[in-house]
């Protein structure tokens, strides 16, 4: 039994054909990064635009490099939310268009938990229940995930989720772009102890996040009080801000994460999102799951962005029947079902 996946919730037009063992067939990803780059952030008009010019050759793409046909596909699965709603709906109408002509089921898969499935689809054996962590551009949280599909929230973002804190921090460096591969570079050179900057509610029992006032103490430490922009830093500062920023992020990530596997009892950790690329990230859990003696799961960095392989998740809910109805809404905010 084949599947294609489509995803379009912000900047990445997706598409990935799998099959009902987990198996990922063609995952084909056509990033809108440089359509974006002159504005320093995603313009959800022009996503919204680049998905519709884009979407079909990507799934012909995928789909060919999978070695199937169209006609061989059974069921069509969607990310459709959270996220962009313009760009969503490109994602959910195609879905429906192809579902509707192939005679096949129409599968609506939440993004968020497709992140943390995505951990799972690369282990290759469940993984559940497990301690979830997602951090991207739109969301920073923790689950308690009792299986695939039931997912219990233990602790979310105040306000800037961390990936949209590494983009505006990028902004604040003068670094571009998407800013969390940048910072990861910049920061490489960089003294992590250079800056102390603020670890936020790290008080006991706190299960959530804040990042906006770790990007207004990056804010103030380069530019002042007076906030009058100034050039941007350059040379070893530039890199040791980049290098405390980076740190302040993963501390708290990592103390959260160690506090939801003591909390839970859990003894694995399957981590996803765009922030999960991040290489200082990545060592600093395998360290603590280590200390922790739990399993850590966190995909490779093509897996950890946004993709529709994650889509997967729609193969769980194949099995126990739950097909979306063909007026099935696109959604910009998380809601569980
Ligand atoms: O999951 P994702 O691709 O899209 C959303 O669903 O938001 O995450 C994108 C976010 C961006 O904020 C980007 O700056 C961040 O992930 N990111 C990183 C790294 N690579 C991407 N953050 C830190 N370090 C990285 N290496
Ligand atoms: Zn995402």
């Amino acid at each position: 039994m084949l599947f294609l996946g489509i995803e379009t919730s912000c900047d990445e037009t997706a598409a990935a054909v799998f099959d009902d063992q987990f198996q990922i067939r063609a995952n084909v990803v056509a990033s809108q990064t440089e359509l974006h780059r002159r504005f320093g952030g995603v313009v959800p008009e022009v996503a919204a635009r680049a998905h519709l010019r884009q979407l079909l050759p990507v799934i012909d793409e995928a789909l060919h490099r999978a070695g199937v046909k169209l006609s061989d596909i059974g069921a069509v699965a969607v990310h459709h939310m959270p996220g962009l709603i313009g760009a969503l709906l490109i994602g959910v109408s195609a879905a429906k268009m192809l579902a509707v002509a192939l005679e096949v089921p129409l599968l609506a898969v939440n993004h968020i938990e497709a992140h943390v499935f995505a951990a799972r689809l690369v282990a290759g054996r469940d993984i559940f229940p497990c301690v979830g962590l997602v951090v991207s551009g739109g969301h920073t949280a923790l689950f308690q995930c009792h299986s695939a599909l039931r997912l219990e929230l233990l602790g979310s973002t105040r306000d800037d989720a961390a990936g949209e804190a590494f983009d505006k921090v990028a902004q604040i460096l003068g670094l571009g772009f998407p800013g969390g591969p940048a910072i990861q570079r910049e920061a490489e050179t960089g003294d992590p102890k250079a800056f102390r900057f603020p670890r936020a509610f790290m008080e006991e029992g706190n299960l959530d996040f804040s990042f906006s006032g770790l990007k207004t103490a990056v804010l103030y430490t380069t530019h002042g009080y007076d906030r009058r922009p100034t050039e941007p830093p350059t040379g070893q500062r530039r890199a040791d801000l980049a290098a405390s920023f980076q740190q302040a992020v993963v501390d708290v990530l990592v103390e959260k994460c160690r506090r939801a596997l003591r909390r839970t009892g859990l003894r694995r950790l399957a981590v996803g999102g765009g922030v999960a690329a991040n290489r200082r990230l990545r060592e600093s859990l395998a360290a603590m799951a280590e200390q922790e003696q739990a399993e850590l799961f966190v995909p490779p960095m093509e897996l950890c962005t946004d993709n529709a392989a994650m889509a997967a998740l729609a193969v769980e809910k194949w099995r126990s029947g739950d097909f979306a109805p063909l007026d099935l809404d696109a959604s910009p905010n998380l809601v569980f079902s």
